[in-house]
C-alpha cells in the first residue's frame, strides 16, 4: 500500500515521504480499515517535529484520525462487521495518512449517518474534546460567556459549535478577516479578528465589564496571560493546547486575587481512564448532528499525494476548519 513515512523529525514537508509498504496487520485487539478518508490534526505537526507527547517510533505514519471501512479484525476483536464504515483513532506507527490504516478497537466508533467521509474523519478527536473541555471539565452552563481562540480551526471550529449548542454566548477569536467569516458562519455571536483588534477590550465590553466565564485556549502563550486579563470571577481557563509554540507560566497570586480557575485537558487520557465516557459522549455528538447542531467544517479536501503540503499549511496556522485527505 502507498502510506506518508516520517524517517526523521523535522518540520512536516521536509520529513514526510510517501512510500510503497507492506500492508499493516491488525493485533489481536486492533482493527484493520482501508482509509476513505484522513483528518489533519496540529499533533500530527508536533509528531513530525518531535515535540508532541506522544513520540511514535521512527518510520511512522501520521494521521489520528479517520474514517474508514473495516477490512479485517485481530482474534480477540467482536461487534465490527467487514465493510462498515467507522471514524476513530489510529493507532501510531500505522497511522491516516495511508490507504490502509490501524486502530485499536476501542477506538473504533460507528460513523454518523449523514456526515460524509470528510466530515465523519474530522468528527471524532476535535470535537470529543471540545465536549470533555467545556462539560466535564469546565462545566459550562446555558447563558455563560465562553470565549474561545482559534475560533476556526479545528479544536476551535468545534468548541463554538458545541458552545453554541450549550446555550453559551460564544466569543470566537481568529487571525484574519477569512477565519472571521468562518467563525461568524459557525455561529459566533461576536468574532474577534486578533490582527487588528485587542479581544481583552471586546471581551470586556460586550460583557459589560465582566469577562468570559470559560476561556477554550488551544494557543497558548501570550493568549493565554491576556486571557487572565477578561477572565469573569469564577470563570475558567481550559488549557487545551499550545498551537503558538509557547508554554506560558501561570501567576498563581493572580488566580488566588481574581477567584478563577486554570483547567487542564489531555483528552486523550480518558481513552485508557474512563472508556464509557468516550462511548457516551460519541453517542451524546452523534445526537448533536442529528439534529443539526453541530458539523464539521472542512476547508479542504485534497488527495493523498498532498499530505505533506496539507499538513504543512495547519503547522503555518494558515488552515480554516480542518483539511482533510481522501486516499
Ligand atoms: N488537549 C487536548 O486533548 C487536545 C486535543 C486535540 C488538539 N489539541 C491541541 O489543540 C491545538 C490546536 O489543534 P488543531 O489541530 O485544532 O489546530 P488549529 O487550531 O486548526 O490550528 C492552530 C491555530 O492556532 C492559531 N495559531 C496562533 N499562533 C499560531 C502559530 N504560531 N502557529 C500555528 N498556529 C497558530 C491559528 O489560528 P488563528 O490565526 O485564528 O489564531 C491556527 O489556525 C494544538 O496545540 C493541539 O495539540 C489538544
Amino acid at each position: 500500500m502507498r502510506a506518508w513515512q516520517v524517517h526523521e523529525l523535522g518540520e512536516p514537508r521536509d520529513v514526510l515521504t510517501l512510500a510503497e509498504v507492506p500492508d499493516p496487520e491488525p493485533g489481536p485487539r486492533q482493527v484493520l480499515v482501508r482509509v476513505r478518508a484522513a483528518a489533519a490534526n496540529f499533533p500530527d505537526v508536533l509528531m513530525c517535529r518531535g515535540g508532541y507527547q506522544v513520540r511514535p517510533p521512527l518510520p511512522f505514519t501520521p494521521g489520528i484520525e479517520l474514517c474508514g471501512e473495516v477490512v479485517a479484525a485481530g482474534r480477540e476483536v467482536t461487534g465490527f462487521a467487514a465493510g462498515e464504515r467507522v471514524i476513530g483513532g489510529s493507532s501510531l506507527p500505522s497511522g491516516a495518512f495511508a490507504e490502509l490504516a490501524v486502530m485499536n478497537s476501542d477506538s473504533v466508533f460507528p460513523a454518523p449517518e449523514g456526515l460524509d467521509d470528510a466530515e465523519a474523519a474530522a468528527f471524532f478527536i476535535t470535537y470529543q474534546t471540545g465536549w470533555f473541555g467545556l462539560h466535564r471539565r469546565a462545566r459550562l452552563a446555558a447563558g455563560e460567556t465562553l470565549l474561545v481562540h482559534a475560533a476556526a480551526g479545528g479544536v476551535g471550529s468545534g468548541a463554538v459549535q458545541l458552545g453554541r449548542a450549550a446555550g453559551a454566548r460564544v466569543i470566537g477569536v481568529v487571525g484574519g478577516e477569512r477565519k472571521a467569516e468562518a467563525a461568524r458562519a459557525l455561529g459566533a455571536d461576536v468574532v474577534v479578528d486578533r490582527l487588528s483588534q485587542d479581544f481583552v477590550e471586546v471581551v470586556k465590553e460586550v460583557t459589560d465589564g465582566r469577562g468570559a466565564d470559560v476561556v477554550y485556549d488551544p494557543v497558548g502563550g501570550e493568549t493565554y496571560t491576556r486571557s487572565t486579563k477578561c477572565i469573569a470571577f469564577e470563570g475558567r481557563i481550559l488549557v487545551i493546547g499550545f498551537a503558538g509554540g509557547e508554554i506560558p507560566t501561570a501567576a498563581l497570586n493572580h488566580v488566588l486575587i481574581k477567584n478563577y480557575s486554570i483547567v487542564g485537558l489531555h483528552w486523550g487520557l480518558y481513552q485508557s481512564k474512563d472508556p464509557q465516557a468516550i462511548r457516551d459522549c460519541h453517542a451524546q455528538l452523534t445526537k448533536l448532528v442529528a439534529d443539526g447542531l453541530i458539523r464539521p467544517l472542512i476547508g479542504e479536501r485534497l488527495g493523498l499525494a498532498e499530505v505533506a503540503d496539507g499538513v504543512q499549511t495547519l503547522a503555518d496556522g494558515d488552515t480554516v476548519g480542518r483539511i482533510v485527505f481522501l486516499p
